[in-house]
């Protein structure tokens, strides 16, 4: 087999509805600037004690009563900080570096991720509108409130690909596949970054893998499937202008990232060419003694500095001991210097010096509370995935007649925020119960039972109440919502069913005979098999943050018809878990026979694949063209497909390309997403829809990372889901 080297940093070719096209990302600095700060680095590093270089690479979090900090500042021994959120409290830290001998100013951090004050909803929610324009525009807000007081750094965007939903920080990501990850990775780069802020991609690498879905547990990952699937968007991020990375807590094939060369120096600097900052994890930096790499602190932070850690976060390791490691000749000061250099390097390029070649840093205009709220709602509304619809039952029209709406949630205004600053005020949400009554009140009757003593449904109410509403109703519209306490860091769940008495609830209610339109509010795919089959509608609505529960009454009483898609497989159970629609083929494709891939006590396909959603319309795809019949390594086609909107009302659809390749050296994903565009349709429109297809953005990793361009045969699939079976085929050439 002849291998084809490419070119390594390979952008993903996504396009989005043209209205919605997205800007590019802020170009590198000029090289007459990076050539300046070059210089001013070199000139700094010169002029800098041990001490101070070690405070550059300190990075402890905001600890109370912190004037003990605020004089390690003046000293030049912090030289970072996270979670300083208050203004006066920045201001003071701000003063206090000033005031030091060399004058270098903070990276100062927090984790905004989907919310600071206005809470958009979870990233995942946001890779379920397949928009990574509106991930843009959110990282954007999001960034834009956070950085006016002067914090400039977020923790996010996090990047992880998982294939497991018992893990908890799905919701934190884009979901199971490289391809989608990969663009909404580089969306909130940007975002983030025209909001003001530098931008964390994290966590490198595999983090999304953990072993039994446990978090923090290590991941065993063949190389082939780290480049694959898990580094992809990490080339992204980097691609996009990313100006840190984070190292993950866990083990890869059993060596804890934080002290793992090869990745974060070898494959991270050298093969992907990031040139900015690493740094550790909370705390993780001391964790390696926990992993059992290192006997004690010294050692922790000496390997760690060796793998290529930069900045130690929280770990107190470097400041403690970095300075008797070089006294011992046990680190060299080349080693401090280049760590030193990256981290002053990304400060110059972030604009915090008054004298900063190319300006100092320019923190965008505020933006009003009603501008980033309609920018959340944009979001949530296009966000909600519309899993089963039998018989139209959404939207509610004046045909529903009388609608029980059901669950304590409707009457929630939680935003669910996770991560944001707990301790700012909070804009005002309106409640599901509110918005829906604005909308359907006047014409037909609503009526509302809690049936749970909380949102989360962790205890009934009266659930006599709830069944007696649901008789004197002819729909039921009932909201479930999984406690956000279940999703998030450390939050691995064994069990994917609904939690506390939801599915209780839901069983008196099905046997009132009345229809159910279900929405549930999470933060991961669950198995919801046993709901499936009681519902006649059901809606997927993630937490949805301060806009969500306007966004779903708009969308329940039909005034927007549902876009989302589900980004991430659907389980019918948890022992089916890791799934996902690219799995490998296997010696025995699923059939009905026992001897074939699959269990003895359920179906192998999941309970919604990925890709999947309905709106209120439908739509059919035909015409299905492919520009030439085969292309070269370095060539590219046209796939075109005519879409149309075949239903009473308008609406989005994403057209979703997916690839296989038949024939290879290893075995390839039975299909692989290369492809989508959302796209808005009027009853009876028809659009051609055009995918590029380069034959670079086929290419596959062999055992050693090598990406290889194999010539054979593939088919492709275009169509509203990951089961698309308009197909087509081509062939790529040698040469
Ligand atoms: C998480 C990171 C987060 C950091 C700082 C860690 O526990 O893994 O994602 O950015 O804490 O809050």
């Amino acid at each position: 087999m002849r291998l084809l080297r490419i070119f390594l940093f390979l952008l993903p070719s996504f396009a989005s509805f043209p209205a919605h096209s997205t800007p590019s990302p802020t170009p590198p600095p000029a090289r007459a600037v990076e050539a300046d700060i070059e210089a001013k680095v070199s000139a700094l590093i010169a002029r800098m004690t041990l001490a101070e270089k070690i405070g550059q690479l300190n990075f402890p979090s905001l600890a109370f009563p912190y004037e003990s900090q605020l004089e390690a500042v003046k000293q030049g021994r912090i030289g970072n900080m996270l979670n300083v959120v208050n203004p006066g409290h920045l201001r003071s830290f701000e003063a206090a570096a000033r005031g030091s001998r060399l004058k270098i100013p903070l990276l100062f951090a927090i984790d905004a991720v989907h919310a600071f004050r206005v809470t958009f909803p979870v990233p995942i929610a946001w890779a379920a509108t397949w928009r990574p324009d509106l991930a843009e525009l959110a990282a954007e807000m999001v960034a834009r409130e956070t950085a006016q007081d002067g914090i400039n750094l977020t923790f996010a965007p996090m990047i992880d690909v998982s294939r497991d939903p018992r893990w908890g920080r799905v919701i934190e990501g884009a979901g199971e596949d490289p391809f989608l990850a990969s663009a909404f990775a580089a969306a909130r780069v940007r975002g983030y970054r025209k909001g003001g802020l530098a931008t964390a991609a994290k966590h490198f690498v595999g983090y999304g893998a953990p072993e039994g879905g446990r978090d923090y547990n290590g991941a065993q990952i063949s190389i082939a499937e780290l480049f694959d699937r898990y580094i992809p968007p990490f080339e992204a991020a980097i691609g996009a202008g990313t100006e840190t990375v984070m190292a993950s807590f866990n083990t890869v094939n059993g060596v804890p990232v934080t002290a793992n060369r090869w990745l974060l120096t070898d494959v991270l600097r050298e093969r992907l060419g990031f040139g900015g900052i690493v740094m550790s994890d909370f705390f993780a930096v001391p964790e390696l003694m926990n992993h059992g790499v290192a006997a004690d602190l010294g050692q922790a932070s000496r390997k760690a500095l060796h793998a290529g850690i930069d900045l130690d976060m929280a770990g107190e390791a470097y400041r403690r001991h970095l300075g008797t490691e070089v006294a011992a000749g046990r680190v060299s000061m080349d080693e401090i210097d280049a760590a030193v250099r990256r981290v002053l390097t990304v400060k110059y390029r972030m604009g915090l010096f008054e004298d900063t070649p190319g300006g100092a840093r320019k923190i965008p205009s505020a933006v009003t509370d009603a501008r980033v709220r309609a920018a959340a709602r944009a979001v949530a509304r296009e966000s909600f995935v519309l899993v089963k619809n039998s018989g139209a039952t959404l939207p509610i029209t004046p045909q529903s007649g009388t609608v029980a709406l059901i669950g304590a949630a409707a009457t929630s205004i939680s935003d669910h925020s996770w991560y944001g600053p707990a301790r700012l005020e909070k804009p005002k949400t309106e409640t599901l119960e509110q918005a829906l009554r604005r909308r359907i009140g006047a014409t037909q009757t609503l009526l509302f039972a809690a049936g749970f003593a909380d949102a989360c449904g962790h205890a009934f109410k009266d659930k006599a109440e709830a069944i007696a509403t649901a008789r004197a109703a002819d729909l039921v519209v009932l909201i479930l919502s999984e406690d956000c306490a279940v999703s998030g860091e450390g939050a691995s769940r064994t069990d994917l069913g609904l939690s506390g008495v939801q599915e209780e609830m839901l069983d008196a209610l099905a046997e009132t005979g009345k229809p159910i339109a279900l929405v549930v509010e999470t933060g991961r795919p669950l198995a919801l098999t046993s709901a499936h089959e009681k519902v006649a509608a059901l809606m997927i609505a993630w937490h949805p943050g301060t806009e969500g529960r306007t966004a779903l009454a708009e969308v329940l009483a039909g005034e927007i018809a549902p876009s989302g898609k589900l980004p991430m497989t659907f389980p019918r159970s948890v022992g089916q878990v890791p799934i996902s629609y690219s799995d490998l083929p296997t010696s025995r494709p699923a059939t009905a026979d026992r001897y074939t891939t699959g269990y003895v006590d359920e179906k192998p396909t999941p309970l919604y694949p990925f890709g999947h959603g309905l709106s209120y319309t439908t739509f059919s795809y035909s015409g299905l063209e492919i520009s030439a019949p085969r292309m070269t390594r370095d060539g590219a086609i046209e796939v075109r497909v005519e879409v149309e909107n075949t239903g009473p009302r308008a609406g989005q659809e994403v057209a979703q390309l997916y690839t296989r390749q038949l024939v290879a050296e290893r075995s390839r994903p039975l299909r692989e997403l290369k492809g989508f565009q959302k796209i808005a349709l009027a009853p009876g429109q028809r659009k051609t829809v055009r995918f590029t297809l380069k034959a670079s953005e086929l290419a596959y990793h062999d055992d050693a990372g090598r990406p290889v361009v194999e010539p054979g045969r593939f088919r492709v699939f275009v169509g509203s889901s990951s089961t698309a079976e308009l197909a087509g085929s081509f062939e790529i050439v040698a040469d």
